[in-house]
């Protein structure tokens, strides 16, 4: 694991943006993992502010709530269209989000497993992280060699995002993640996390032992991972 520790997320941003960007210049086919939450959105203006060539380049997201209409303002795919892809020249048919409508879910998940193989497999995932140190949805207890799946959200976690929806009560109890074991297959993991909320979180990720109660404590295994930190995010290494 590189940790990179910058006073602010502004600056923790630009340095996460430098890395997308050398890769979409390097392989201007490559195939990205995106992650919604606030965490990237500065990532992502970042990146539109790039202007960057997004023609030949695939996404997939890693998450996406069950029973939320697509056009709902909450679901993952408005936030991935309203914040990256209608700024940038991304064909439609190269971005791929897990369809939280599906009538066979599980058929769903597999589908998605099997399109990013077919694709060539991720070369560079974004990560965010819960408080709980969950990332994607994949809550704590996932398995550490899960694969997209359905997963129910923990009453943290939907405390956390009941500031998206108004309440609790209307955040959706169930969604679909990629797995740990299809994150930890992307050739690349960057994660970003800022504010003294993820300061735990991100302690025990990146110092603990590896433990399916902080799921992204896997990434102490993974090759290639990088975490970029604002100061207050580092606060507890
Ligand atoms: C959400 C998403 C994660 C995200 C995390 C943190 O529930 N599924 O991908 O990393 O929670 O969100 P935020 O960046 O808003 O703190």
């Amino acid at each position: 694991m590189e940790i990179i520790i910058q006073a602010t997320p502004e600056s923790a941003t630009s340095v996460a943006a430098r890395i997308v960007a050398r890769l979409l210049r390097e392989k201007p086919n490559a195939v990205l993992g995106l992650a919604t939450g606030s965490t990237p959105l500065l990532l992502y203006r970042a990146l539109i502010d790039m202007k960057l060539d997004w023609r030949r380049v695939t996404t997939f997201n890693l998450d996406e709530y069950i029973g939320l209409p697509q056009d709902h303002p909450q679901s993952y795919h408005s936030f991935m269209w309203e914040n990256l892809f209608r700024h940038i020249n991304i064909p439609k048919e190269n971005v791929n989000i897990p369809d939280g409508n599906a009538s066979d879910i599980p058929g769903c998940c597999a589908a998605y497993e099997q399109r990013i193989r077919d694709a060539g497999g991720i070369d560079l995932q974004i990560l965010g992280i819960g408080t709980d140190g969950h990332i994607g949805f994949n809550e704590p207890t996932s398995s550490l060699a899960s694969r997209t799946r359905i997963k129910t959200l923990t009453p943290q976690t939907r405390k956390d995002n009941a500031r998206f929806f108004g309440s609790e009560a209307e955040v959706p109890g169930h969604v679909i993640t990629m797995g740990i074991g299809t994150i930890m297959e992307a050739r690349q993991n960057l994660m970003l996390a800022f504010g003294n909320n993820k300061a735990r979180a991100i302690a025990e990720a990146v110092e603990g032992p590896i433990t399916t109660i902080n799921p992204a404590s896997i990434l102490q295994m993974h090759p290639d991972a990088k975490v970029c930190l604002d100061a207050e995010a580092a606060a507890q290494l």
